[in-house]
């Protein structure tokens, strides 16, 4: 391993690809889509159209979100087989390793899946056939990955799952398979399902982070895209990323009350406790996304009321924010404080991550997709290490050793 270093601890400040799809810029707090600011994606498109820019690098005409749209839709019903799948979770199976394991039970039965195996050619430049099979599986995964978590939610409850109507929009869709109780002319809230078309746009993609980075390397093995998003459950689920919006509002509940904040805020300076939703590995002055999120959250309560959470909350950002320990390490709220907006809406607190996976499938899919139509064709993830452990030593019988 002779010339080799260990890049600083945690991929600190490595990159392992060229990407045209994400910019962010940590120290100025900017974030683009394909070269459109969030902030103006967030105010005048949706996660949809969003979607076909993230995965396609243009914003659509009409016809061609059309046709996406209808793609998405059509491959939304997931086969009556699954029901038995997701019915063989325990009631208290965590929404998350239900839908981890889901992708994972998809990828069981798309045989074309996996192109290596059952000898499909892989992409080569100008070959339709094999871009095609590539966009309908994003077709199917993204329209899947709604009705997927809204049967994980609905399995808790004992409910049958439901057929949204085709008029319905992607998140109005998915708010319908979540909600639906046999009302006639269910429609979601209008203002809520804005709230949460705004909230899937800003999750839908941030270049590479941990769980991108784990179905890129998946995928770098030609597994099918169904067994590198489930890989990319898993990564996300964890309290560091995805999972940190459910513990945000845990610690939130934890402390209690405004007046509990400067002994936990104590805690954390000590090292005995997270502060969940603060700091970024790339954002060191703000996370664009939590001023969304602050805007977001206004218009929600509008129609929910006010959490008394949020007072906990507040104090516990402007204490953070002026404080020396904090500032030093430029620690500044992230993107995880929607929980408070999940919660408003009345999503149980282990959905939470389900809710950032959702919309994070777009961003792995433009990824992957834009890895298996690379020029040179796909490469295998194979980083080295520096190795430290004990130079040549010979075996010696158990009878022998000390
Ligand atoms: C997401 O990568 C992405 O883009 C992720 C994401 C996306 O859209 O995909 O943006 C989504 O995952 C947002 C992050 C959600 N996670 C949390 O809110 C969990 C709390 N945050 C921390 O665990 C942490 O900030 C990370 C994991 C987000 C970033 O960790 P880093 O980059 O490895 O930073 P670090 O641990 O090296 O921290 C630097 C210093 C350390 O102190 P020292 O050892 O130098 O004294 O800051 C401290 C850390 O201890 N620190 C914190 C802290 N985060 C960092 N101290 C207290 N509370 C925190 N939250």
């Amino acid at each position: 391993t002779k010339g080799l270093r260990v890049s600083d601890k945690g991929f600190l400040n490595t990159a392992v690809i060229q990407s045209e799809i994400t910019y962010i810029d940590g120290e100025a707090g900017i974030l683009r889509y394909r070269g459109y600011p969030i902030e103006q994606l967030a105010l005048k498109s949706n996660h949809l159209e969003t979607a076909y820019l993230l995965i396609y690098g243009v914003l659509p005409s009409k016809e061609q979100y059309h046709n996406f749209r209808l793609e998405v839709t059509r491959h939304r019903v997931v086969h009556a087989d699954a029901e038995g799948f997701f019915r063989s979770f325990r009631y208290d199976a965590h929404p998350m390793a239900i839908l981890t394991s889901a992708f994972a039970y998809l990828g069981s039965y798309y045989s074309e899946a996996n192109p290596s195996l059952q000898g499909q050619k892989l992409y080569t430049k100008g070959d339709a056939e094999s871009l095609e099979m590539i966009d309908r599986q994003i077709y199917r995964l993204i329209g899947k990955a709604t009705t997927l978590a809204a049967m994980a939610y609905r399995v808790r409850q004992g409910r049958e799952f439901v057929i949204p109507p085709s008029h319905l929009s992607y998140t109005g869709s998915f708010l319908y398979m979540m909600d639906h109780m046999g009302e006639e002319n269910y429609t979601p809230n209008p203002v809520l399902e804005k709230a949460l078309d705004v909230l899937f746009l800003l999750h839908a993609d941030h270049e590479l982070n941990a769980s991108c980075t784990t179905v890129l390397q998946t995928a770098s093995s030609l597994v099918d895209p169904y067994s590198a998003i489930a890989a990319g459950c898993a990564s996300l689920y964890g309290p560091l990323h995805g999972g940190a919006n459910e513990a945000v509002i845990r610690m939130l509940i934890s402390i209690g009350s405004p007046e509990n904040v400067p002994a936990f805020i104590q805690a954390v300076k000590k090292r005995e406790k997270t502060l969940s939703g603060f700091g970024h590995r790339v954002y060191k002055t703000s996370d664009p996304r939590s001023f969304i999120v602050r805007k977001t959250a206004d218009e929600v309560f509008k129609v929910t009321g006010r959490d008394a959470l949020l007072d906990t909350a507040m104090a516990l950002h402007d204490a953070a924010m002026k404080d020396e320990y904090f500032v030093r390490r430029k620690l500044a709220p992230n993107v995880d404080f929607c929980g408070l907006i999940y919660r408003a809406m009345g999503f149980p607190l282990d959905f939470f991550p389900v809710l950032f996976a959702v919309p994070r499938v777009v961003g792995w899919l433009a990824h992957w997709r834009q890895m298996m139509i690379q020029e040179g064709g796909v490469k295998i993830w194979r980083p080295r290490q520096v190795y430290v452990g004990p130079s040549k030593r010979d075996y010696e019988p158990i009878d022998s050793r000390a």
